[in-house]
């Protein structure tokens, strides 16, 4: 969702808040906008669309300054339009970018109606700029006007602000939306990601809930939400840039299926180096923890959650113990009936999507303090919210759709399996080897599955033309029929649903015709000859059946019946390989559309709002 980033330098900070607010693209936005102070006076350039056609309006408008802030928008509060983009402005003399949704805006923005003010907007975040340059304009400097004003704000933010009134100097705060400090060589830098800011400098500070911050060219301070004076860790980030540049592919969806192989064994490294499953991996407390449990909740949104429902089948069959998948925004408001001996497992590629840290609040407010995050983004809000972590090591996630950060969570859930199990006795020194052997083929076996990209684009030109398709699957197979179908709909706006095949024909089936694409996942598992007699049903009705199953699975091509082999059945982990081709097929049937694959209308990839 929104991004922001500001440079205060010695040199033209323009290209350095361009290059940020490219490379923070891929969060999603609907409009981009910089602010600078030059020459005593604010400046500001706005368009929606994309971050190039604001770049060629402030070349236009020959834009040079040392320092400013940038932002790019994804509309919430007032429709995509260049005066409900940010920054916003207030009297001419302060410019502001917010991230986050301020909840008492309307008695706000009563108030600074009542103190003269005027509002060009239909933000929430205007208010906030006027709030400001309320307290400058009763004397105070623009570090302690912010501090007022925060304190006044309900909600979440992450804000940056300048002030021609204070031309050396840029303020920031944060408030349940991520904001850090970037530290350089005589320029210093804020920005929500820290992505934006990696060509400048990898030395950073993450602000913690309440903090708000003062650069200079030279220095930084922060101060804790009660106004003192505080130090703060600084960070080396080892985000690469070769994980933020496209390299060869054609989008970053393609590059992120293919670098899976790699993915998967950066994620199992420490694990097959120690060939065990080492509970110490996920903190210092673990063990104990683990070994107090008596059940898994699991609480995440969106393809993080169908990580979640497919780890449950593990859990349950491998470890033995209950486990409940939920969608953080439904938990997070659902009389929930504790229970302190469950583990409390988050799943979120980002780390910051709000309803997943508002369900993870939540769960510990009611006394259920086990928690642990699984995550691909190191010092992020929710694994910072919980006591054990265990990081996903896909590297950065540029695609809106999610595909590595996925296979690599399900790499991360069949090893707290394994270390569940182990700790509670139902996995021997025998089935621990077993399920390590299992692991270290993994990288090998997906690499097998991408290989049959050249028949899933023959697939996909079939299903490119079509309105419709259905999804099935069987057991620990139906969360990646889901995934497949929510793939096909994120990217190529195919409506796509997903069944268990079972369900079938307590309705679906009435929607099955020619016309209907009905894509199987249906590897060599117990439930196969089930599986098979649901494609009977299909094919009955005329349906056209596109089935993914593996080598040893029988399965033949017959008419109406189309059939690719994913490699040998890989026992417990199919789920992962079976990710592989629906992904394929999503990414190809998109392309053949001709759609903004890597920026889906509408979609966000972090979503930090309600
Ligand atoms: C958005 C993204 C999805 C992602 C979901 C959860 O909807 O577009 O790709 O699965 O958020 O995000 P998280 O970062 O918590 O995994």
């Amino acid at each position: 969702m929104c991004g922001i980033v500001g440079a205060i330098a010695d040199r033209d900070v323009v290209p350095v808040l361009i290059e940020g607010l490219k490379r923070l693209e891929y969060r999603g936005y609907d409009s981009a906008g910089i602010a600078i102070v030059a020459e005593e006076a604010v400046r500001r350039v706005r368009r929606t669309g994309r971050v190039a056609e604001m770049e060629a309006a402030a070349g236009a408008e020959d834009f040079h300054a040392s320092l400013g802030i940038g932002h790019t928008r994804w509309a919430t509060h007032g429709g995509v339009t260049e005066g409900n983009a940010h920054p916003h402005i207030s009297h001419g003399e302060l410019a502001l970018v917010h991230n986050g949704i301020i909840e008492n805006h309307e008695q706000q923005r009563e108030r600074l109606l009542a103190l003269g003010y005027t509002f060009e907007s239909q933000t929430d975040t205007e208010v906030i700029a006027h709030l400001i340059h309320h307290y400058q304009s009763q004397g105070h400097d623009l570090l302690v006007a912010l501090q007022h004003a925060v304190k006044e704000l309900d909600g979440a933010y992450a804000i940056a602000v300048i002030s021609k009134r204070d031309p050396q100097r840029m303020v920031c705060a944060r408030m349940g939306c991520p904001l850090l400090v970037g530290l350089g060589e005589g320029e210093n830098f804020v920005a929500s990601d820290v992505s934006a800011i990696v060509s400048a400098t990898r030395r950073v500070i993450f602000l913690e809930e309440g903090d708000t911050a003062e650069l200079t060219r030279e220095q930084v301070r922060v101060f804790d939400a009660s106004g003192a004076e505080i130090p703060r860790d600084v960070h080396v980030s080892d985000v690469s840039l070769a994980s933020l540049e496209l390299g060869p592919y054609r989008h970053f969806m393609q590059k992120e299926i293919h670098e899976q192989p790699r993915a998967i064994a950066d994620t199992i490294e420490a694990i097959i180096d120690r060939n065990s499953f080492v509970s110490a991996m996920f903190g210092e407390n673990a063990e104990d923890i683990f070994r107090d449990i008596e059940a898994v909740q699991i609480l995440a949104c969106g393809t993080s959650y169908y990580a979640g429902l497919t780890a449950r089948y593990w859990i349950e069959a491998i470890a033995g113990l209950p486990c409940a998948v939920d969608i953080a925004s439904e938990y997070r408001y659902r009389q929930v009936v504790a229970n302190p001996k469950q583990l409390i497992v988050t799943i979120s590629q980002s780390g910051e999507t709000l309803d997943t840290m508002e369900a993870l609040k939540y769960a510990k407010s009611l006394g259920q303090q086990r928690t642990l995050s699984i995550c691909n983004v190191p010092e992020s809000a929710i694994p910072r919210a919980s006591e054990l972590v265990f990081y996903t090591r896909a590297g950065a996630e540029i695609g809106v759709a999610s595909t590595k950060a996925f296979t690599t969570q399900l790499v991360a859930l069949f090893v707290l399996t394994c270390t569940l199990a182990k700790l509670h006795g139902r996995l021997d020194a025998e089935q621990e080897a077993e399920m390590l052997e299992a692991l270290r083929h993994l990288p090998g076996s997906v690499q097998h599955a991408l290989n049959l990209e050249p028949q899933i684009v023959a697939w996909s030109e079939r299903f490119a033309p079509k309105q419709h398709a259905l999804f099935l699957g069987r057991g620990v197979h139906y969360p990646i029929a889901l995934e497949g179908a929510l793939k096909l709909k994120e990217i190529s706006y195919i409506h796509a649903e997903a069944y268990p095949a079972g369900e079938l024909k307590h309705g679906p089936l009435a929607l099955v015709d020619a016309a209907m694409p009905v894509v199987v996942i249906a590897p060599n598992d117990k439930l196969l000859e089930k599986v098979k007699s649901n494609i009977q049903e299909v094919r009955a009705r005329g349906g056209e059946m596109f089935v993914f199953t593996d080598q040893d699975s029988h399965f033949s091509e017959s008419e109406g019946v189309h059939v690719i082999r994913t490699p040998r059945h890989v026992g417990v982990l199919s789920p992962i390989v079976h990710a592989i081709p629906v992904q394929l097929l999503a990414y190809h049937a998109a392309l053949a559309r001709g759609t903004d694959v890597d920026k889906p209308r509408n979609l966000a990839k972090s979503v930090t709002v309600e």
